[in-house]
């Protein structure tokens, strides 16, 4: 078992890795990461994240020209610049061609005990969460990953390119491989910015 400072090491040395070599993933080690990141907590234990991994090289090809479409249509419909629509979409389209694992989670979003926003919102909090774990599993196994959020603006093409249920909701890309380059450690704010030790005012003389 690792000691607490291993434990604390590990969780502050992942890093969003967007670099791979080419080595495929095995299929077992795949595996252990999906099984790890179903441990995440979830409101009510529903467990509404589902997976959707893509490793055939045709596949992610297919999958990047439709998440590349949505992406021109809508930066058209924003007015930008060709040249950075074509930019964008292309460095879009390698990084997907270039991962060697691809996972998409996604939200059952019929999986939640009522409809209501608050539900809702807890659907996706708890299906973010079994994201956070697949990445620390993946930082685990000695991969590197990275969480995309391209998947949010281009749902039903993934679903379509996938062939998904049409109640499976991308919540998010993880590009996955084996480290091509590990990022030096980007800054974090201060603990002291950021939380309010509290105290009860009331017992303040
Ligand atoms: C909800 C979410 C969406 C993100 N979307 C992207 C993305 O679309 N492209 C990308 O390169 N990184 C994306 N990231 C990764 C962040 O840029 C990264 O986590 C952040 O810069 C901190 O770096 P670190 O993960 O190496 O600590 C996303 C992260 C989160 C949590």
């Amino acid at each position: 078992m690792p000691t607490t400072d291993e434990l604390h090491t590990f969780l502050q040395t992942r890093r969003s890795i967007r670099r791979f070599q080419p080595d495929p993933v095995p299929q077992a080690v795949i595996e252990n990461i999906l099984h790890t990141a179903t441990f995440a907590p979830s409101a009510h234990n529903r467990q509404p994240w589902r997976f959707a991994v893509v490793t055939e090289p045709a596949l992610k090809t297919r999958l990047g020209e439709a998440v590349t479409a949505q992406m021109q249509e809508d930066m058209q419909a924003e007015g930008a610049d060709p040249t950075e629509i074509k930019k964008r979409t292309s460095i879009s389209l390698r990084r997907i061609n270039e991962a060697p694992l691809i996972i998409t989670l996604c939200r059952d979003k019929t999986d939640v005990r009522t409809d209501t926003p608050e539900e809702t919102i807890m659907g996706i909090q708890s299906t973010a969460l079994a994201g956070l774990q697949l990445l620390l599993a993946a930082h685990a196994e000695g991969l590197g990953g990275n969480w995309v959020c391209w998947a949010l603006y281009a749902q039903q093409a993934i679903r379509t390119v996938l062939n998904l249920p049409q109640t499976w909701e991308p919540q998010a890309f993880y590009f996955l491989g084996y480290p091509a380059e590990i990022p030096p450690q980007k800054d974090r704010k201060t603990i002291k910015d950021i939380t309010a030790f509290c105290v009860n005012a009331e017992n303040k003389p």
